[in-house]
């Protein structure tokens, strides 16, 4: 239990449960800023005993001993006890923290299967900004999930099925294989797209040709399924070399696109239909859950099966769920998707619960996200008003980056300066996007997001740096500082402490909403409160050898919790910047 307003809480919970004499009662503690922290618990437990607070409050404190995690106790206002933790106890959980792999966090209580569906870009259109969204906060979630040992499955739930095939397919054979294949390489899918679409809803011959494309496709004909295979082979490519750029964990082994749950949609259709809750309206087969009206009020279908006995977006997804809960056995399936998704998600999660596909235990929460917005506050663009290119933003924030780096530290060597600039380019770009609350829309700003003050990714990667630099420049190996156990008494090596044994809750708090910008804004603190202890508390100019070597050794530490914290997000974190 790193966190000490967590250890208290504990110590205090058996007293609160022995003194209200088996009714329920839990000790309320807080960070507090008259004391390290506050236990808020008396109020509610007076009223039930018909006793004053203050008295409550004094018989917890008779009942139990605090003296080793505490300094001071002492009863505060209506009824609070104010808590000073005492210096040798922060120094001990420091050393604990400093010791364990996963630096204070606590394991998951259950090791559990969670399903993550991120990215889920569309084959031969281009990734636009919300995929990067989905892309960089699926990826921050599953590997938070894992480092407290989940067992998780990525999944790229990709558009790689459906209608739009037939004109893509009869388009890249107007054009010829090897010029479709070009085209299609150098990422210039929205212009292929676009290309079909105008013959499409222009040419009768051609939209006729289309059709019996789709139909041969559903059929399963040989030379059609090749030539579709060659157009998702393409643009997986292409989406690989984004997520090879962005350093993101998802390669081509998680893709399971739209197109791997055909072979089930006929399934979902009987089993629907065997519980008696398929339904026809307008002549195509549909699902009424429970609580969806339209804005007429009426009920509101999911289309299953459409009047020309094609299946829907709606269907592969119900088939999902069935091969996510059946066969991989998923606890949890997190649907990483943008806001205007979410009644599609919540009918289908609907509708599977009724039909009895999902255990009660089983929880599957669509984690959504709102816009990136330009400087014009509309969804950004690029400025010829098409989607923005990923790999083109990724590259302006890289070179952008390294002419920051050039300007602060030209004595680095020029490929060292490269990999920083790629290292500070790429955070500023995730960071942008996972620090804010995700349900809110955010406003792309190079400038701001570039920055190495405020809450930034290049701050926090500085603070990191920088600390690595006082070590090197004392020509001290970090390692050899761990087994210190440092003299925790400054207020701001009091604060710097506790904000380092606060890393654990902050993952856990992250994890409770699937909300990446609380460990953002725990990083930002963190590095805040190092600012503050390194302007006030000399380290290679300490008092004494101890003090220094005490020093070094929260020095140490931050910088570990820093770059672990970062990594958490997907973000580098380097050692010179
Ligand atoms: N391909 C979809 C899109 O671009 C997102 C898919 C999300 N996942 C899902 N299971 N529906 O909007």
């Amino acid at each position: 239990m790193a966190d000490p307003v967590l250890t208290v809480a504990e110590l205090l919970r058996p007293v609160f449960t022995r003194i209200a004499g088996g009714l329920d009662s839990d000790p309320v503690v807080r960070r507090s800023d008259r004391a390290d922290a506050q236990v808020n618990g008396s109020l509610a437990l007076a009223k039930a005993l018909g006793k004053s607070p203050r008295e409550v409050a004094q018989m917890v404190l008779d009942a139990c001993d605090l003296s080793k995690v505490c300094s001071a106790t002492e009863i505060a206002g209506p009824g609070f006890i104010n808590v000073t933790f005492s210096n040798e106890f922060l120094a001990r959980e420091l050393v604990a923290a400093a010791d364990d792999v996963r630096l204070g966090v606590r394991n998951a209580p259950a090791k559990l299967k969670v399903v993550v569906d991120y990215s889920a870009p569309n084959v031969a259109k281009e990734m636009h900004v919300g995929h990067l969204r989905s892309t960089v906060i699926g990826d921050a979630l599953v590997r938070m999930l894992e480092f407290v040992g989940h067992s998780v499955v990525r999944e790229n739930h990709i558009g790689d099925w459906g209608t739009p095939f037939g004109m893509l397919i009869e388009h890249l054979i107007d054009l010829g294989e090897t010029e479709a294949a070009n085209e299609l390489s150098v990422g210039d899918l929205d212009s292929f797209y676009r290309q079909a679409r105008i013959k499409f809803d222009s040419n009768d011959e051609f939209k006729e040709r289309a059709r019996a494309r789709v139909v041969l496709l559903q059929g399963g004909d040989d030379e059609t399924l090749r030539m579709w295979k060659l157009l998702v082979g393409e643009s997986t490519r292409y989406f690989d070399k984004v997520y090879q750029t962005l350093g993101v964990l998802l390669t081509s082994d998680d893709l399971m696109g739209e197109s791997a749950y055909n072979p089930l949609l006929a399934h979902v259709v009987d089993r629907l239909r065997a519980s008696g809750l398929i339904e026809i309206s307008d002549g195509a087969e549909v699902v009424f859950p429970d609580g969806f009206l339209n804005r007429e009020n009426e009920p509101l279908p999911l289309i299953i099966r459409k009047t020309d006995g094609g299946y829907n977006y709606a269907t592969s997804d119900l088939a999902c769920v069935i091969d996510r809960v059946e066969r991989i056995g998923a606890n949890v399936v997190l649907y990483v998707v943008g806001s205007p998704q979410s009644q599609h998600l919540e009918m289908v999660a609907a509708v599977s619960r009724r039909a009895g596909w999902v255990p009660e235990s089983t929880e599957l929460t669509h984690v959504a996200f709102g816009n990136v917005l330009g400087a014009d506050r509309k969804i950004l663009k690029s400025r010829s008003g098409e989607a923005v290119k990923l790999d083109a933003l990724l590259t302006e924030s890289v070179e952008r980056a390294a002419e920051a780096v050039k300007e602060k530290n030209a004595e680095l060597p020029a490929a060292q300066q490269a990999e920083v600039a790629r290292q500070i380019g790429i955070g500023a770009v995730k960071y942008a996007d996972l620090s804010t609350d995700r349900i809110k829309d955010y406003m792309f700003d190079w400038e701001r997001m570039l920055a190495f003050e405020g809450n930034t990714s290049p701050y926090l990667q500085y603070a990191h740096a920088r600390i690595c630099s006082i070590f090197r420049k004392a020509g001290i190996d970090r390692a050899s500082v761990r087994r210190i156990t440092p003299t925790v008494e400054h207020s701001a090596e009091r604060a710097l402490t506790m904000r380092l044994l606060q890393f654990d809750t902050a993952v856990w708090d992250t994890l409770d909403k699937y909300s990446p910008h609380r460990l953002c804004t725990y990083l930002f603190e963190l590095a805040s409160e190092f600012s503050s202890f390194y302007e006030h508390c000399p380290v290679m100019r300490a008092d004494s050898e101890e003090q220094k070597m005490s020093r070094l050794a929260l020095c140490d530490f931050t910088a570990r919790v820093m770059e672990q914290g970062l990594a958490l997000l997907g973000i580098e974190s380097p050692e010179q910047m």
